[in-house]
């Protein structure tokens, strides 16, 4: 126990029971009573039924379950565990905790669209007091891959396509899920996941071949993790994807040489659901044993739902194969966590707090508030938004006007869908009296059955405006939601195109989990609300912009195409040696434009923004010194409203090809008509590094332009700054 400090404990408990003790002499106290068998099972975790493994939790086999809730059921496992196993090590309980626990708020895209770190950190902060107060200790959450591919189911899960609003979000996520201090019983240790790279898997297939050089690994996908290890996260999820021939979850450059050593990680890393099982489907061991010797040289030192490390660790030690210390090495994080977590202190949780935290007042109004500021509004074309609360007839069309169940969007944890408030049911809280709502379906999410159209188009033409409210179910997005088109699915297209032609003014919102490719929407309906799948305060929220209450804030966190032909299409792409135009021998397709439908950071207000007066100081810098560039933001419009303030970088030359333009600073500001900002970004080696041609971070001398505006294509203001 080299160092430790260990102060004399009261002679009848183990000194591993005496909270007075820190952690680490805590947890080699602990190790060292424990049998070979009792560590492996810290490393096992099962997902429910909890009844399944109550002899196993007894006999001291397992470290975690997951995916079992409500207070009662985890008490009653949890007891078998403190009192009925040798050392009474209690369980850690996992879950998806992805975007609310019971009062669901927008999948994490859509929290990106915020561009609000402090959004991000309070919906975390939320979910994590709910799912702590029936005794959930652990969320596999946030999913921090980049994503370039909307095809990919999961792309509703993250923050979108880029490394900087990735991290950010990923940094919040973190704080927000773990608070102050693990210890506090409203926090919940976070899992950064799926590491990594998970997002760029081929074809955008779920679970695919990842294939990508060190240094995109390094510039694009593994920033977001840093960013949440940095922030403290106590664990990290191992993913599926094999990874430039090496599965990630057998990985020990990703796993131990970058995340140990080189970032100072000390917490635990948890497979993927039998991701260490899966290795032997990979190919890349040729039994279970195998399988498991590779995960846990590697550094994974939790095995989910595999039951690889129970059935094979204990005999690779025995034949010298995995050396105990490695097991006891993983021993220790797992053991750590749960100390720092205060399990030993306070294993159970008190069965009545759970009906003052879930879905009380505060938490309903932060879900509506956190959907409001993460819709986008991408087209308002004569400003036919926001609506006059009193028009006399408004037809709500759609399969998803009425909708319940899509709005919870992917990873709905317990949340119910009757709780939902739809968007018809939003419409007719927010409108006048004397309003005639008007409502048909049309048609179905999915079939192609265009029975209803009629019925549609008749109440379009009798209304003053028509909204029409198309998109995804539920389970069109997330784990194995991967689609081969972008398209608006079923005959929903058709569904707004008939809708069109009655020729009333026709506002489009839409209700999905990733890119869409609306072109022909795009360029005929009057307006356009990207909602997401918003969750249980949904309707409200997209009321609360429809009307004016609320003016739409929230910004593209990925980039829009035309069609699903040009994915993958994301704004930092690299310039080429023949960029784009409209002549022949070009980078681009002869059928298609080349640029997006909406590009990364687009987003409209009810109001209009002026920009002027950048200051980029000093001009000239060192190659480890700072820049810092300010500039003024007028509201010049007649209301309050958000601006999303955006600085992009280009590096005009360099040792290897250089990203277009790089998003290295964002401000979400408020602005009352007339009033003006002062917005300040100050950019130094971290904003201005990249891996070079021998893998190292470094900033090197020349001219960088900086870019600042709106979005990545409404660029404002110009200027630049030297690196000497
Ligand atoms: C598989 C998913 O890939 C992962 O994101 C999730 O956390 C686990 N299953 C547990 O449900």
């Amino acid at each position: 126990m080299g160092g430790i400090d260990v102060k004399p404990s009261e002679s009848t408990k183990p000194l591993y029971r005496d909270s007075s003790q820190c952690v680490e002499a805590r947890v080699e106290d602990l190790l060292g009573r424990m049998t070979l068998e009792e560590k492996i099972g810290q490393m096992c975790q099962y997902t429910k039924y909890p009844k399944r493994y109550e002899e196993l939790v007894r006999a001291g086999k397992v470290g975690s379950l997951f995916n079992v809730t409500g207070a009662e059921q985890t008490n009653e496992v949890q007891k078998i565990a403190v009192d009925q196993s040798r050392l009474g090590i209690p369980l850690i309980f996992g879950l998806d905790v992805i975007h609310g626990y019971s009062t669901i708020y927008p999948i994490p895209l859509a929290i990106a669209s915020s561009w609000d770190p402090e959004t991000a950190k309070s919906a975390a902060s939320i979910a994590a007091a709910e799912a702590s107060s029936e005794g959930i200790h652990w969320t596999f959450a946030p999913m921090v891959d980049i994503a370039r591919d909307p095809r990919w189911g999961r792309v509703a899960e993250g923050a979108g396509e880029d490394p900087h609003l990735g991290s950010a979000m990923a940094r919040a996520s973190v704080e927000g899920y773990q608070g102050e201090n693990l210890a506090d019983p409203h926090t919940i240790v976070a899992c950064p996941k799926h590491y990594v790279a998970y997002g760029g898997a081929e074809g955008g297939r779920d679970y695919n071949t990842v294939e990508v050089s060190e240094r995109t690994l390094r510039d694009v996908y593994l920033p977001p993790f840093k960013a949440a290890v940095e922030a403290g996260a106590g664990t990290l999820m191992s993913a599926f994807n094999d990874l430039n021939g090496v599965p990630a979850s057998a990985n020990r450059f990703t796993l131990t040489t970058i995340l140990r050593e080189e970032w100072g990680f000390e917490g635990f890393v948890v497979s993927d659901w039998n991701s260490i099982g899966e290795l032997v489907i990979h190919g890349i061991a040729g039994t279970r044993a195998q399988a498991g010797m590779e995960a846990v040289e590697a550094g994974v030192d939790m095995d989910m739902e595999g039951n690889v490390y129970q059935t094979t660790l204990a005999r690779l030690v025995e034949e010298g194969k995995v050396s105990e210390s490695t097991i006891d090495d993983a021993v220790r994080r797992i053991l750590a966590i749960k100390f720092r977590l205060g399990l030993f202190k306070r294993p159970y949780v008190d069965p009545s707090l759970a009906a003052e935290v879930i879905q009380c007042r505060e938490h309903i109004e932060a879900a509506r508030d956190f959907a409001r500021r993460s819709m986008v509004l991408l087209k308002n074309e004569n400003d036919l938004l926001p609506l006059k609360k009193d028009l006399k007839i408004v037809a709500v069309i759609g399969p998803l006007a009425d909708e319940q169940d899509a709005l919870l969007g992917c990873w709905p944890c317990i949340g119910k869908p009757e709780d939902v408030v739809t968007v018809l049911e939003g419409i007719k809280n927010m409108v006048s009296e004397e309003t005639e709502i008007l409502h048909a379906k049309g048609c179905d999410i999915q079939d192609d059955s265009t029975e209803g159209l009629k019925d549609a188009t008749d109440k379009a033409k009798a209304a003053d405006v028509t909204i029409v409210v198309v998109g995804e179910s539920r389970e069109m997005s997330g784990e194995a939601g991967c689609r081969s088109t972008l398209d608006l699915p079923g005959v929903q297209e058709r569904l707004v195109r008939d809708v069109c032609e009655t020729g009333v003014p026709v506002v489009m919102v839409l209700l999905n989990g990733r890119p869409m490719s609306i072109s022909w929407p795009t360029e005929h309906v009057s307006a356009i609300l990207e909602a997401w799948h918003p969750g249980i305060q949904g309707g409200n929220a997209v009321a609360d912009l429809l009307f004016g209450d609320f003016n739409p804030g929230g910004r593209l966190p990925v980039t829009f195409p035309h069609t699903v032909g040009q994915v993958p299409i994301y704004y930092n792409h690299k310039n080429t040696g023949r960029p784009p135009t409209p002549l022949l021998y070009t980078s681009r397709y002869i059928d298609l434009p080349s640029t997006p439908l909406f590009p990364f950071g687009h987003g409209l207000s009810y109001t209009q923004f002026d920009y002027s007066n950048l200051m980029i100081s000093p001009e000239r810098i060192a190659p480890d010194g700072e820049v810092e560039i300010s500039l003024d933001v007028k509201n010049v419009g007649d209301r309050d409203g958000d601006e999303v303030v955006q600085l992009y970088l280009r590096d005009l030359v360099g040792s290897v090809t250089r990203p277009v333009k790089e998003l290295k600073g964002f401000k979400r500001i408020t602005l009352k008509p007339e009033e003006k900002a002062t917005v300040k970004f100050v950019v130094g080696p971290e904003q201005l590094a990249f891996v070079n041609r021998s893998i190292k971070r470094v900033v090197e001398p020349g001219t960088f332009n900086v870019m600042v505006g709106g979005s990545s294509e409404d660029i404002k203001l110009t200027g630049g700054f030297e690196v000497t």
